[in-house]
């Protein structure tokens, strides 16, 4: 078993256990800082398509965008289990899967994530039967945002709620090692929490209704002012701390050449 393997089996173990910490990064000093704190879980997600490249939303990355930062957080985290999103049209295949895979962990990653349920478990089971770890994710899905006109949270009707629980159930016959669960409703959530045999990491589904939280780095240190999704607790004034101190320099410019000119 490799340590890549070695760390999704931990992560496996997590479940009933303690709670699993989850956050996405997406350069080395991030990471850094992340795998010091003890995160158990770094993702690099394709929310890097908004967060970090100014896109509108997860739709024109790509996975050279992936490989890139993928680097980086491999170089500054040694604990952490480091996953990677296979971007929009990277899993279209089944060989198309595994080859995308594969290029995210010859960049860095230890496990890899893609979105879907049913029509993702073939893709899933061929990439772990290349040693590769995988993470599912259900729910809001945003890859699909611009066919679906926004996002929006899931199990709102019993046609959701059978969806996701044949979703996950296709997932954990795959063999991930853990499900995100992105914007579902709490009951819901934590209904799939209690039945199934891999943890939940849950992300706009209420607190304490999943086996971890994950939560994109920008929203907790509040470093993108611009959009913030209302379920977020920003615990730090990155963006306000940075604009005061670029302010505080461009005047300091000023004030020394005073008299130079
Ligand atoms: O890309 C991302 O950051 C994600 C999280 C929102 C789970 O997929």
């Amino acid at each position: 078993m490799n340590s890549a393997q070695q760390k999704a089996k931990q992560l496996l173990q997590l479940k009933n256990n303690r709670g699993i910490s989850a956050l996405t990064a997406y350069d080395y000093p991030t990471a850094r800082l992340l795998d010091e704190a003890g995160v158990d879980l770094i993702l690099v997600g394709d929310s890097l398509g908004m967060v970090v490249l100014g896109f509108p939303d997860t739709t024109q990355v790509t996975l050279e965008h992936m490989k890139h930062h993928l680097a980086a957080v491999a170089r500054g985290s040694q604990n952490a289990l480091i996953i990677g999103d296979l971007p929009i049209n990277s899993y279209h295949s089944i060989p198309q899967s595994i080859w995308s895979a594969k290029q995210l962990v010859d960049a860095g990653a230890e496990a890899v994530k893609l979105e879907g349920g049913i029509r993702q478990a073939e893709k899933i089971k061929a990439i772990i039967e290349e040693d590769i770890p995988v993470i599912g994710h259900l729910g809001m899905l945003p890859q699909r945002v611009l066919e679906e006109g926004g996002y929006k949270k899931k199990g709102k009707s019993q046609h959701e709620i059978e969806h996701l629980q044949e979703g996950a159930q296709a997932l954990v016959e795959a063999g991930v090692s853990g499900i995100v669960l992105e914007s579902v409703l709490p009951e819901v959530a934590l209904t799939l929490t209690q039945t199934l045999p891999v943890p939940t990491i849950g992300i706009g589904c209420g607190k304490g209704n999943c086996d971890g939280e994950i939560a994109v780095i920008s929203d907790v240190i509040g470093s993108y002012p611009w959009f913030v999704p209302p379920f977020a607790t920003q615990r730090a004034q990155v963006a306000t701390e940075t604009s005061r101190a670029v302010s505080e320099y461009l005047a300091e410019v000023q004030r020394d050449f005073q008299g130079k000119g």
